[in-house]
């Protein structure tokens, strides 16, 4: 056997639970094409929580939505715990989505006619489970944000903190390894948002979740492990021009 037919050494276990590479998204708007993501590299290791910054329109919601499989790239590579979301036919990314990953958004997306506990409980309906087992994972979720006593109040009887504690209480209830989170406290006073960020971070900490932050708010940001900011297609360190 000579050297040209050696196996190629293992490829080394990747803590990257996220990986991108040469990842660029477009759009197409009348005869004009926007590209607000070009060639853009990413690593996120399990765990970590990493806050995007950047100006608006520069491709914040773009990239989570990409990252979350909700949209799909137009050229380059995106892993998530090794699976490649590129391959995947909608179908497929849908079911990976509904066991992977959990969204928050900046008006939470309650569904206003439903309890807080019924809000929660949605995603496990996706989910072969029985009635008992959704309710012991929804009050587990309920419990962990602190809103075990408001499970049967709808999302008008709850204040704007309250609710977005509801809608994280939905993302995790499935125990996804990945949270994304649009702006979580852009809605908040400064003590809901506290209480918002404290949970996002014991979450990482405790309970293991990979956490993906878009937000405005340098207070905000100042909690992730790492901030990165997007500028022209590109994510930069702060402090890099
Ligand atoms: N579905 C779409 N079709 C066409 N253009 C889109 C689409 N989604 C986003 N864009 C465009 O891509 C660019 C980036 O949008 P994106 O929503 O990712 O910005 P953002 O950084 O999240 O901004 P903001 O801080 O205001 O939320 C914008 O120019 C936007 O108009
Ligand atoms: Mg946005």
């Amino acid at each position: 056997m000579n050297s040209f037919d050696k196996p190629p050494p293992p490829e080394p276990m990747s803590t990257s639970l996220i990986q991108v590479r040469k990842l660029t998204k477009s759009f197409r708007k009348g005869s004009n094409l926007i590209t607000p993501l070009e060639n853009l590299s990413l690593d996120v290791s399990r765990g970590e929580f990493l806050a995007l910054m950047g100006p608006s329109g520069s491709g914040k919601t773009t990239l989570l939505n990409l990252i979350a499989g909700i949209d799909t790239t137009s050229s380059g590579n995106l892993l998530i715990d090794s699976q490649d979301l590129g391959t995947m036919s909608r179908a497929q990314l849908t079911r990976w989505r509904s066991q992977n990953v959990g969204y928050i958004f900046q008006l939470y997306h309650l569904v206003p006619i439903l309890s807080a506990y019924e809000n929660v409980e949605l995603p496990l309906l996706l989910q072969a489970l029985t009635r008992s087992q959704r309710r012991e994972r929804v009050e587990a979720a309920l419990e962990l944000v602190g809103l075990s006593d408001r499970a049967h109040h709808r999302p008008a009887e709850l204040s704007g903190g309250q609710e977005q504690r509801v809608a994280i209480a939905r993302a995790i209830v499935h125990d996804p390894g990945l949270l994304v989170a649009d702006e979580p406290t852009g809605d908040l006073d400064e003590e809901s948002a506290g209480a918002v960020l404290d949970l996002l971070c014991s979450l990482s900490r405790d309970h293991d979740k990979t956490i993906v932050m878009v937000t405005h708010d340098p207070k905000a940001a100042a909690v992730a492990d790492r901030t990165l900011h997007l500028e022209k297609g590109q994510l930069v360190s702060p402090g890099r021009s």
